[in-house]
């Protein structure tokens, strides 16, 4: 199946870019330091799909996600809502910039693909 290349110098920190890959939306998102430190200090306990930042990132300042909405597959729109990270218009489910659910009907987190960093400034989704 089809993989992606994305260069990652074209994204400046604070911007989340979006791709087609395999008919669906792709986000990369270049995470600013703040965002990585609120992240990383989410209490767990307030986390209807626990996950730790740590669990969902590669390399912490790249968040690459689905842009599919778990509740019914809308495509978030990325530095909106509640929590900094994404909110989905349909039925108002707002994401964290882990891609975390933190509001709303959507069950679960925001998916991650398989992916590797080929090099410093490349990643390869698929
Ligand atoms: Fe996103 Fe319903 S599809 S909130």
């Amino acid at each position: 199946l089809a993989k992606i290349e994305i260069k990652l110098a074209d994204i400046p920190e604070g911007k989340n870019a979006t791709f087609k890959w395999r008919g669906k939306p792709l986000f990369v998102r270049h995470r600013t330091a703040e965002e990585i430190a609120a992240e990383q200090a989410v209490d767990l306990s307030q986390l209807r799909d626990v996950q730790h930042d740590n669990d969902r990132v590669q390399k912490e300042e790249w968040l690459i996600l689905l842009g599919v909405c778990t509740h019914l597959g809308c495509v978030p729109i990325a530095n909106a809502g509640d929590y900094g990270g994404y909110y989905c218009p349909c039925h108002g489910s707002h994401y964290d910039a882990s891609g975390r659910i933190r509001k709303g009907p959507a069950p679960l987190n925001l998916e991650i693909p398989e992916y590797v960093f080929p090099d410093e400034d490349t990643v390869l989704v698929g």
